[in-house]
C-alpha cells in the first residue's frame, strides 16, 4: 500500500470533481503555469514527455504541441474520473497524449524511459514524496530532466489567501499541519523539497520562486466563483460540511478582496510559484 489512497478518494470526491466541473476556466488561469513550465524545461520536437499528477490534461496536451511531430505525451493520475475527463478530449497535436490510472508513488508507468518529466501543482500530494521521485527517476532516461510547479507560500499568493481567509471567517480554521505535509501547498518550502529530490536519487537539484499573472477574461464574479470552490476553501467546506450558502458567502469575500485585480482586459491575479528542476544521472 502506497498510502495514497485518500488522495485517490479526494479527487475522485466533490471537491476533488470541481477540477472537472470548472475545467475550461482553471484551464484558462493555469495557463501562465504552462507557458512557464515551457520557458523552464524547453520541450523539443521529437521527445518523450511525462505528465505527473495530470488531471484533465491541458498541460499534457500543451506540451504535445511543443513535441510534434516523432514525440511521446503520456501522462498519469491517481483520479478515475480525472484520466476519463482527460481521454474524452480532442487532441490537436501529431502527437497524440496517453492517459493512465496510476498512483505516480508505486505503480510502473507505460512509455518509459522519459527524456522530460513536467508536472503543474501535481506533485505535492504524494504520502512518501522521496519513494514517488524515485519510481518517477526510474522511468527516466539517464540525463533525463523533470520540472515541477507548485505554489509557494500562501501568504502574497491572493489566489489562495482570498478564500482561505473567506472560508476560515465563515466556518473555522483549517487543520493545522505540518507546512510539508502533502496538499496544495506542500512544496512551498523549497530546501525542504530540494533535500527529497536528492534523496530520491536525482542530482543537479534546484527549486526557484517565480511570480506569474493569473489572467481570465472575467467578469470578475466568475473567477471569485472559481476562487471560493476549490483549493484551501473546498477543504475547508469538505471539514465542515459546508453549505451552497457559505460556498455563496465565501464568493463575495473573494469577490471584495479581488476588486484591484479588475482591469480592462479582465482579471489579472499576481501568484507567486516554486519551480524545481531535476536531472536523473
Ligand atoms: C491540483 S490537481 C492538478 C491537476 C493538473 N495537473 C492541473 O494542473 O490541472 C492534483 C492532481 O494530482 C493527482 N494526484 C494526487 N496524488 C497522486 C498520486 N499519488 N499519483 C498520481 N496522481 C496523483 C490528483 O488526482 C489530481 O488530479
Amino acid at each position: 500500500m502506497s498510502g495514497n489512497q485518500n488522495q485517490a478518494d479526494y479527487w475522485s470526491s466533490e471537491s476533488g470533481l470541481k477540477w472537472i466541473w470548472f475545467e475550461k476556466e482553471l484551464d484558462l488561469v493555469f495557463n501562465a503555469v504552462d507557458e512557464a513550465l515551457i520557458r523552464k524545461s524547453l520541450p523539443q520536437t521529437g521527445e518523450s514527455v511525462l505528465d505527473i499528477g495530470c488531471g484533465t490534461g491541458a498541460t499534457t496536451r500543451t506540451f504535445s504541441k511543443y513535441i510534434s511531430p516523432g514525440g511521446q505525451s503520456r501522462a498519469v493520475d491517481i483520479s478515475p474520473p480525472m484520466i476519463d475527463q482527460a481521454k474524452a478530449h480532442v487532441h490537436e497535436h501529431s502527437v497524440k497524449p496517453t492517459y493512465h490510472l496510476a498512483d505516480v508513488q508505486s505503480d510502473p508507468i507505460p512509455g518509459a524511459p522519459f527524456d522530460l518529466v513536467i508536472s503543474r501543482f501535481g506533485a505535492m500530494f504524494f504520502a512518501d514524496s522521496t519513494a514517488a521521485f524515485a519510481n518517477v527517476r526510474e522511468h527516466m532516461k539517464s540525463d533525463g530532466r523533470m520540472v515541477l510547479a507548485a505554489w509557494a507560500k500562501a501568504q502574497g499568493n491572493p489566489w489562495f489567501e482570498a478564500p482561505k481567509d473567506g472560508a476560515v471567517n465563515r466556518m473555522g480554521p483549517m487543520d493545522h499541519s505540518d507546512p510539508n505535509a502533502p496538499g496544495p501547498l506542500g512544496f512551498q518550502n523549497i530546501e525542504h523539497v530540494v533535500g527529497v529530490l536528492r534523496q530520491s536519487g536525482f542530482v543537479d537539484v534546484s527549486g526557484e520562486t517565480t511570480d506569474v499573472i493569473l489572467a481570465h477574461p472575467g467578469p470578475l464574479e466568475r473567477v471569485a466563483a472559481l476562487a471560493s470552490n476549490i483549493g484551501p476553501a473546498a477543504r475547508i467546506l469538505k471539514k465542515y460540511n459546508g453549505t451552497k450558502a457559505d460556498v455563496e458567502a465565501i464568493k463575495n469575500y473573494v469577490f471584495e478582496r479581488f476588486r484591484g485585480f479588475e482591469t480592462e482586459g479582465g482579471v489579472r491575479i499576481p501568484a507567486r510559484l516554486n519551480f524545481f528542476f531535476a536531472r536523473n544521472e
